[in-house]
């Protein structure tokens, strides 16, 4: 915990115990948008802890590109290592490199291609699935959506099919409790009081059929040609086989690392879309000029720009992961300022984005502010975060995005049926509750991936 913050200013409203407690649980969003008014760098308080969010571009980047100084750590880091084990999103850095390079085949190019013919299988099955006219909730679509396509290149196999629904079942509660648990007092997150309950039950039953999944693949000796079978191939630096508890922490994490924040990105895009008819109906052009009746498919990423920009604006007005913290190894010096070992440290995509000084018309949705020739200062864009702990997954989620975002706007018109804005959740992801849209079919004749043009 951080002994002595001298010099950098204090967010006002903090209470004694809980500290800013209320603004972040109650409205998160606009008490970040406050903080940059009161300095480069200020204090926020966590129930009694200390914590100091970076508010330039520059000092994030700092903090990020110097890993070893600025490790993993801070409550939201350590409330995630509980619920998952210390895998690639939250281990330190003593370890990161390691674990970086087992994982990193499972990401490459090739990997990807072959990824992305299960989502355009997965996409195939979303967009059939909706009736002209049907009215739903787009949230509950895209996690059901996402968890799908995300776990069928994990695990292919049939057995593992108990674990991808208890996992899908389990991770709102998951999701919900490590944000609660991170603000909360350490005296509260320690009570048996229901929140915390819900928490404990979802991950320990998660835990547990993630365990089963590994076990079976142990014994059948096959190889599925997922990550999962891919990870108990994996030698270390020592040329020894990763253990069980490293495997299970490696799959958890990328289950929850990557299918609430893209099943998040896609439901704002879809909302964001309702939203902006007119941008909606030139995407629709582009991608009807491109896919005809047919499901996108790998080989269409480079002619699907709209589509890509309108994720990319996406990121940028609702970063998912929208709150990330750090702990400061040493004494460290930033802007001027002495930061004492031990310190947690906050960035937020969200206030960066947000931040007029950086990105004009910061509320404005956008898309062609993503084309070529407009310029961007650096490291004001950073829904992916940045430096070596970069997201793993960033062009995994962006051409799933793309490939589905696309499909579905050349199949169906999507139109809100309520007016209501989403509610936002504050939860480990930027989740938004109550997007509900109404879609007319487009194409009378749906005939999938295979069809031709
Ligand atoms: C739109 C979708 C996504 C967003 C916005 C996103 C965002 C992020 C961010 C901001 C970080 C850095 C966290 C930090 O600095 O503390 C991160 C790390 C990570 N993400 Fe993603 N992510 C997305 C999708 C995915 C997917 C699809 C996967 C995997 C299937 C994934 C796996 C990971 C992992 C394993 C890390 C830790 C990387 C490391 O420390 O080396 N993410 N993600």
């Amino acid at each position: 915990m951080a002994k002595d913050l001298e010099g950098i200013s204090q967010a006002p409203g903090a209470l004694p115990i809980v500290g800013h407690l209320f603004p972040l649980l109650r409205d998160p969003l606009r008490f970040l948008k406050t903080l940059p008014a009161h300095g480069d760098l200020v204090q926020i308080r966590l129930g009694p802890q200390k914590a100091v969010v970076a508010c330039r571009p520059e000092l994030v980047q700092e903090v990020l590109l110097h890993d070893r100084m600025y490790d993993k750590g801070g409550p939201i880091i350590e409330r995630i290592g509980n619920a998952l084990g210390n895998g690639l999103a939250s281990c330190p850095h003593s370890v990161h490199r390691r674990q970086r390079r087992s994982l990193q085949p499972a990401f490459s190019r090739t990997c990807l291609r072959e990824y992305a013919a299960i989502m355009t299988q997965q996409i195939d099955t979303l967009a059939i699935g909706w009736s002209d006219g049907q009215d739903f909730d787009v949230a509950e679509q895209m996690y059901t959506f996402a968890s799908d396509t995300i776990a069928q290149t994990l695990f292919t196999a049939e057995s593992a099919g108990p674990a991808v629904d208890t996992v899908k079942e389990c991770l709102p509660d998951i999701f919900r409790g490590i944000y609660q648990q991170a603000v909360f007092p350490p005296w509260l997150s320690r009570l048996p009081i229901p929140p915390n309950l819900r928490y404990e039950r979802a991950r320990n039953r998660a835990w547990a059929e993630v365990s089963k999944t590994i076990s079976m693949y142990r014994q059948d000796d096959e190889s599925h040609g997922d990550v999962l079978s891919m990870l108990l191939k994996t030698q270390d630096d020592a040329g020894e086989l990763l253990g069980d508890a490293e495997i299970h922490a490696q799959i958890m994490t990328l289950l929850v690392a990557g299918i609430e924040s893209t099943a998040v990105a896609l439901t704002w895009a879809l909302h964001l879309l309702c939203q902006n008819p007119d941008v909606q109906e030139r995407l629709r052009t582009e991608t009807v000029k491109v896919l005809g009746t047919r499901t996108a498919t790998w080989d269409d990423l480079p002619r699907l720009d709209l589509a890509r920009r309108v994720i990319t604006e996406t990121l940028r007005l609702y970063p998912p992961g929208w709150i990330l913290t750090r702990t400061t190894t040493t004494e460290a010096r930033l802007a001027d300022a002495v930061i004492p070992a031990g310190t947690t440290l906050i960035y937020s995509p969200y206030l960066i984005h947000h931040d007029a000084r950086f990105n004009p018309r910061p509320d404005c949705f956008d898309p062609d502010r993503w084309l070529p020739d407009q310029q961007h200062m650096r490291g004001t864009f950073i829904p992916f975060g940045g430096g070596a702990r970069k997201c793993i997954g960033d062009n995994y989620a962006m051409t799933l995005a793309t490939l589905a975002l696309s499909t579905i706007v050349a199949q169906w018109r999507f139109l809100s049926a309520d007016h209501q804005l989403p509610h936002v959740e504050p939860r480990m992801t930027l989740t938004p509750h109550g997007v509900r849209a109404r879609v007319e079919c487009l194409q009378g004749i749906r005939t999938g991936s295979t069809a031709t043009v």
